[in-house]
């Protein structure tokens, strides 16, 4: 089948208005400004209040890319959510968000691959419309990973925040824009290095789980930040070359903003020059699923990608999944 098949119309994100500083943090766990700068790229992330709400948020969003695609509500055929933290565990974060929109016609699910939720969203709802089974999906890419962080834990409560960004796929109707090539791979063999090992149902709510934090995340950071660079460097290759293009092809990079050294890093590895990487972390931190999203909205209203530019969006998360996206805007 030639690609592009889909393209993506529209764009828009929403975040929470808190702001949680690294001078914040310092108060309370052991852990300083300079260290996170240094070792993340960090400077504040955006903290949801008890009314923000995954599907506020994702309503707000998605209102946006409705705005901008100029698509009536009633005429998505599909929502599909990447998520690993939703509001509720059933039903999925799709559904309420279909409740909130008043997306009568849409079928609504959510894609579990944590920070890689959204590519893997795009990548099945390119199948969808591929297959003729839908023709307005909406992809969102959202988390409030604050809810499930370990505040005690300085290992991991300073990366994360919370926010969502979202887009439309429709079928390809503006010549070669659209998605030219997808990679999506996993390796279920690591999925401790990043997990939640309480609160499913092998081990459901108890007191002692309340007790030793064992439904927040745990990571061993160390391990991840290897897989990192190493499987979205591969990611990046694969999808260029799929796509029939070089990295000077590349009008804009987007990485999933986990680690700013982590995002030096790949681009190196990768051969991007720094100028072409976008790079936000320092105002969010690791938004997980919104990530790129997020970026991707901030690029487009910023005039950074344009109609036609050539946008690789590469990403990586617990799982372990890894995931990138060639898109010509
Ligand atoms: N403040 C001060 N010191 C700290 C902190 C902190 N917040 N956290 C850890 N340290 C200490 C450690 O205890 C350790 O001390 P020691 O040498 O006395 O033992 C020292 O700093 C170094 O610790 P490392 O873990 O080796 O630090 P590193 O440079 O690896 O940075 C980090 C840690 C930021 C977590 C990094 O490993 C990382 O970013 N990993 C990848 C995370 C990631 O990409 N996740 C993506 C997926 S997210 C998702 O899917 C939801």
């Amino acid at each position: 089948m030639n690609r592009p098949i889909v393209e993506l119309v529209g764009s828009g994100r929403a975040v929470p208005e808190k702001v949680l500083t690294n001078a914040d943090l310092e108060r309370m766990v052991d852990t300083s400004d300079q260290w996170i700068r240094d070792r993340t790229g960090i400077r504040e992330r955006r903290i949801a209040s008890d009314d923000e709400t995954l599907a506020r948020m994702a309503q707000c969003a998605c209102t946006q890319v409705l705005e901008d695609a100029q698509v009536d509500v009633l005429e998505i055929d599909s929502i599909i959510f990447g998520t690993a933290s939703p509001d509720r565990l059933l039903p999925s974060q799709a559904c309420d968000l279909q409740a909130a929109l008043g997306a009568d016609n849409a079928a609504a699910f959510d894609v579990t691959a944590a920070c890689s939720g959204f590519l893997y969203g795009l990548a099945v709802a390119e199948g969808l419309v591929a297959a003729g089974t839908a023709t307005n999906v909406l992809v969102v890419g959202g988390d409030r990973l604050s809810r499930i962080t370990d505040y005690t834990d300085r290992a991991t409560c300073i990366l994360f925040g919370d926010g969502v960004g979202a887009t439309l796929v429709r079928p390809a109707r503006n010549g070669d824009r659209g998605i030219l090539s997808t990679y999506i791979k996993t390796d279920g063999r690591l999925g401790e290095l990043l997990w939640r090992p309480g609160g499913g149902a092998i081990h459901p709510p108890s007191e002692e789980m309340l007790a030793d934090h064992s439904y927040f995340l745990r990571m061993a950071g160390r391990e991840v930040f290897k897989h990192a660079v190493r499987s979205m460097a591969d990611a990046c290759d694969h999808a260029l070359i799929q796509a029939g293009l070089t990295t000077n092809d590349v009008d804009v990079l987007i990485p999933h903003q986990a680690n700013l050294r982590i995002i030096e890093s790949l681009a190196k590895h990768a051969g991007f020059p720094l100028e072409k990487t976008y790079i936000n972390i320092d105002r969010y931190g690791n938004t997980s699923a919104a990530s790129i999203p997020i970026a991707l909205d901030e690029c487009v209203r910023e005039g950074r990608i344009k109609p036609g530019s050539n946008v690789l969006m590469v990403a990586f998360g617990g799982g372990l999944t890894w995931a990138a996206t060639m898109v010509r805007w």
